[in-house]
């Protein structure tokens, strides 16, 4: 695991875009695995920078969200497609038939999680896999659990993630399940970018970084990849 630290989040978003541009430069038609939250906000603002000043172009890019809630409306202001459409896609030259989002209201979610997995692999596997990371070490919706998963599947969330989640659920009530990529899913990708700002996730990242490999942290999986690279603020790295 290659480790950075940050003084201010401007510059370590700055670097994670980097990491895109040069990802697509090598390679136009590069295989994104995108995320939400608030972690990845500034670096897609820079991306957009960056495709409006002509230095970047998502053209021929592909990509594949790491989750999305069930039983959400795709249009809700909560979805995860919203959020990719509002803080990214819109605001990008990307071609909405390269853009992948699990369905969160397919009719059978085993057959939705299964045709992802297809999905991806048929794409050749991700590129580059953009990570935040949960108070609770998750990654994507990858709860601590007695196992590492595989591929997609379904996951009940857990009080944890409610509780981070429910701020935005402010005239709704939160999902309590989700599709999500599994650990084997985000573990394919040939490299790994996790994001993690502020003191809140202090604990998370010492587990990930200096903790044993147990899918009681999920994160911590990170330690066995051949290319992950994790840039942190300093809150974030306060007990590393
Ligand atoms: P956040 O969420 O970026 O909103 O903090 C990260 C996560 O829960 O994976």
């Amino acid at each position: 695991m290659q480790i950075r630290i940050f003084s201010n989040e401007n510059d370590l978003a700055a670097a994670a875009a980097d990491i895109f541009e040069t990802t697509i430069a090598a390679k136009p038609d590069a295989v994104l695995g995108l995320a939400t939250g608030a972690s990845p906000v500034l670096t897609y603002k820079e991306l957009i920078k960056r495709y409006e000043a002509g230095k970047i172009s998502f053209a021929r890019v592909t990509t594949f969200n790491l989750d999305e809630y069930c039983d959400l409306p795709k249009n809700d202001k909560n979805s995860y497609y919203t959020f990719m459409q509002e803080n990214l896609f819109s605001k990008i030259d990307i071609d909405p038939a390269n853009v992948h989002i699990e369905d969160g209201n397919a009719a059978d979610f085993d057959a939705e999680a299964k045709a992802y997995d297809a999905m991806i692999e048929a794409a050749g596997l991700i590129d580059l896999q953009l990570l935040g990371i949960g108070t609770n070490g998750h990654i994507g919706f990858n709860e601590p659990a007695d196992a590492f998963s595989d591929g997609t599947f379904r996951v009940k969330l857990t009080e944890s993630t409610i509780k981070a989640n429910s701020r935005y659920f402010t005239d709704s009530v939160m999902p309590e399940y989700a599709l999500t990529m599994g650990v084997g899913s985000i573990m394919r990708a040939k490299k790994i970018l996790l994001i993690a700002t502020g003191a809140a996730k202090a604990e998370a990242i010492c587990n990930t970084v200096k903790g044993p490999v147990t899918p009681r942290c999920p994160a911590s999986i990170l330690q066995t990849h051949p290319d992950a690279i994790l840039l942190m603020d300093e809150a974030a790295a306060a007990l590393l």
